[in-house]
């Protein structure tokens, strides 16, 4: 609207210049006109008139000249006449005139002096008039003896031109009016309908669904560009239908490669027509206020970094918990934004927690009782009560939100992340019977000695169960859920299906590593060089020139190995001087859960670890440690990644830790040295790594060694090998198994 408007101003003032101009032009015009008219009238008339004056004018009376002057004023426009003598004093005027009129003796004086006839435009008691004089000359022509002066009102030249002016103004209006409503009608009926028509179609294609509007392809503007797209966006129609083949014979073997095509393709075959629910409670867009602006980031969590590419592919809806200070202002009156927020593929519902929701489920129960229960790194686990009861609350609250959003759906398939939400599935499945429920736990599981020590692990395991499938990253914490299963409830284990029979219900324990994208593979060589570039541009933005670069990437939690990762870059200086001033361990650290002491008092003794190091080696304005505890994007993360000679993933124990497969991902050059913990789920996979024990910061110094003096060869042997298996295993696959064990066992 705003552009229709611009363009009618626009075409306005442009109408109005040229109509002005030529306003300007014919007031010009007809002034002129109306000038040499009244000159002409007024030389005619003293013309006749010199003819009655001039023989006698010598010999007569006063009296007589007063008579002609009377009996010759007989038009209106004629204002009057008189007679001067030689010296320009006035002998006889004629009654209507002033008795003094000065400007007209001054210009019969004038005309005396020239002896020719001459006019001129005066103003008299503010009326413009023409005194136009002509000298009377004795009988023989020789000598001027007066002058005669005819005086006509030239008021009405100013009239007709002020009259031209009103009449043109009135047709500009008119006109303005009719031309911008006209403006109007074309852009918006002519031009503006069809391209938001083609618009929609363009969208909607986009999205696999064909869209003919016949309005588009019959109008003969656009016609020709219609014709032209409609071609390219068959060709891409036809490109996917071609993937969606392809993905449909490679469909039962589940074969690499996996792309986001592939399982769309895969989802439509497998999943048919049922819809996608993903529950968890970090979401995968938080907006936040910057200023005035609103913005968005993707958090720092590998589930949401898991599971965000799987909804772009499959579309559905993702409940989560807002949690920016400006997610309320975009959602709609139903709490939903479409997302990306740039380019959106699937609906993201957002559910409000109190503060002391947040403090009880959250920190609480979530973080300060299940997080370190799970992983076992010897920070005691907090169960209050309170915390737990609002735990139960909260499930509560996301099952309701679960069960109005799949309300008017048959067969749903809900998918459930993590430990937040251990009730969950019992909790739809009691109201819904036809629901398929899937749980991921994106953390360890630990032995049943270690679990037992919760007072409500029983509650939690039999909300669990109410899961068709509960998929781990491991084959052990696949055993570690079963045997705390056969530990704690009565139920029916079968071990050769790896499934617990409860109620008469069946749930399904099933291993699956989880991955990342693996988006960018191959890329040009001009490509490798920008990219190089971009990783040096950061590098500075960072004051960062050592020769050598190790980086690690986290949450800053105490469960990824930050201390003793510091601890082994100290013993690697210490043991090998020659690299004092050469090399820079950078450590990336996201805050998170900020508010829980425990995570302060880590945070305490981080910054003191990487205060104490830089102090004993500092020098020449060169230190070994950066420490950038804030949060990072990927367009940061990417390019450090790429210019990191070691990558350290040291984590005390990590369910899975995608960090690893990000960076080996992020090699195109084959470049660089993984050292992984033997604790991650990572480490099954990724056997290329360097595999340290981080408890032992001496074998971890080494391994910064090792990785430092290894031969590019044997670091492109081993990345080429771990490229090959993060891209065969990427998300998308790891999807398509889960959906494909779901829907068969669900
Ligand atoms: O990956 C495990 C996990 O707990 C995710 O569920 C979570 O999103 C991530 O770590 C980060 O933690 P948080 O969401 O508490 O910031």
């Amino acid at each position: 609207m705003k552009q229709i408007f611009a363009a009618i101003l626009a075409i306005v003032f442009i109408v109005s210049l040229i109509t002005v101009s030529f306003t300007y032009s014919q007031v010009e015009n007809e002034e002129k006109r109306l000038e040499s008219d009244i000159q002409y009238r007024s030389s005619l008339l003293a013309g006749s008139l010199k003819e009655a004056v001039e023989p006698n004018f010598i010999n007569k009376s006063d009296i007589y000249l007063q008579d002609v002057v009377e009996r010759f004023v007989d038009n209106q426009r004629i204002a009057g006449l008189a007679i001067t003598d030689n010296k320009g004093t006035i002998v006889a005027v004629s009654s209507a005139l002033p008795k003094k009129i000065s400007e007209a003796e001054q210009v019969a004086v004038d005309v005396m002096d020239e002896g020719a006839a001459n006019g001129s435009f005066v103003t008299v008691e503010n009326m413009k008039m023409y005194v136009f004089a002509s000298p009377l000359h004795d009988a023989d022509k020789k000598s001027v003896v007066g002058s005669l002066i005819v005086v006509q009102n030239a008021g009405y030249i100013d009239t007709r031109l002020t009259d031209i002016w009103k009449d043109n103004l009135i047709r500009l209006s008119t006109q303005a009016a009719l031309v911008s409503l006209a403006i109007f009608l074309v852009l918006r009926w002519i031009i503006f309908a069809p391209i938001s028509n083609f618009m929609t179609s363009l969208k909607v294609n986009k999205k696999g669904v064909s869209y003919k509007n016949k309005g588009i392809i019959n109008n003969p503007i656009f016609r020709p560009l219609f014709k032209e797209v409609a071609d390219m966006q068959k060709n891409l129609i036809e490109a996917r239908m071609a993937v969606t083949a392809h993905a449909r014979v490679q469909l039962e073997k589940l074969d690499s490669p996996w792309t986001s095509e592939r399982l769309t393709a895969f989802m439509g075959d497998v999943v048919k027509n049922r819809k996608i629910f993903v529950v968890s409670n970090r979401e995968p867009y938080v907006h936040t206020k910057d200023g005035t602006k609103i913005t968005y980031h993707t958090p720092a969590s590998g589930m949401a970094t898991a599971v965000e590419p799987i909804m772009q592919a499959t579309g559905g809806t993702w409940i989560a918990t807002g949690s920016g200070d400006a997610d309320r202002e975009v959602v709609d009156s139903n709490d939903r934004i479409a997302v990306p927020p740039n380019d959106p593929k699937y609906t993201l519902r957002r559910v409000w927690l109190t503060e002391e929701e947040e403090k009880g489920f959250y920190l609480g129960f979530s973080n300060e009782g299940l997080w370190p229960l799970c992983h076992m790194t010897h920070v005691r686990p907090i169960f209050r009560k309170e915390n737990w009861e609002e735990y139960k609350n909260v499930n509560e609250k996301f099952a309701k939100t679960v069960l109005q959003e799949i309300k008017k759906e048959k067969n749903p398939i809900v998918f459930i992340q993590d430990f937040h939400f251990s009730l969950l599935p019992r909790l739809i499945r009691e109201k819904r019977k036809d629901v398929t429920i899937g749980m991921f736990w994106h953390i360890p599981w630990p032995n049943p000695e270690a679990f037992s020590i919760c007072p409500w692990r029983k509650e939690l395991i039999d909300g669990m169960l109410g899961a068709d499938i509960i998929g781990f990253h491991t084959q052990l914490h696949c055993n570690n859920f079963i045997t705390t299963v056969g530990r704690e409830l009565e139920s029916l284990i079968d071990l050769e299906e790896f499934a617990v029979t409860k109620s008469g219900h069946t749930t399904h324990i099933k291993p699956f590593p989880i991955s990342i994208a693996f988006s960018k593979d191959k890329v040009e060589k001009e490509e490798l060089v920008a990219e190089d570039e971009e990783s040096k541009r950061v590098l500075k933005s960072l004051g960062i020139n050592s020769k050598y670069l190790a980086l690690g990437v986290d949450r800053l939690d105490y469960t990824k190995g930050i201390l003793e990762r510091l601890k082994a870059v100290e013993i690697f200086l210490t043991n090998h001087k020659e690299f004092i001033g050469d090399f820079t361990f950078l450590q990336l650290s996201a805050p998170s859960r900020t508010s829980i002491k425990e995570y302060q008092d880590f945070n305490q003794k981080v910054q003191q670890e990487v205060d104490r190091i830089n102090n004993s080696f500092k020098k020449n304005g060169w230190k070994p440690v950066v420490f950038l505890n804030k949060h990072h994007g990927h367009d940061v993360i990417y390019p450090l990644y790429r210019a990191a000679d070691v990558c350290l993933v040291t984590p005390l124990h990590d369910g899975m830790n995608l960090v690893a497969k990000e960076f080996v991902a992020s090699r195109n050059d084959e470049k660089g040295v993984l050292i992984l913990s033997h604790f991650t789920g990572a480490s099954r996979e990724l056997i290329d790594a360097l595999i340290i024990n981080p408890y032992n910061a001496e074998a971890t110094s080494d391994a910064i060694y090792e990785a430092i003096t290894m031969k590019v060869s044997e670091q492109k042997r081993r990345m080429r090998r771990m490229r090959d298996l993060v891209r065969d295993n990427n998300v998308f696959r790891w999807s398509a198994q889960f959906f494909k064990s779901l829907v068969e066992l669900g």
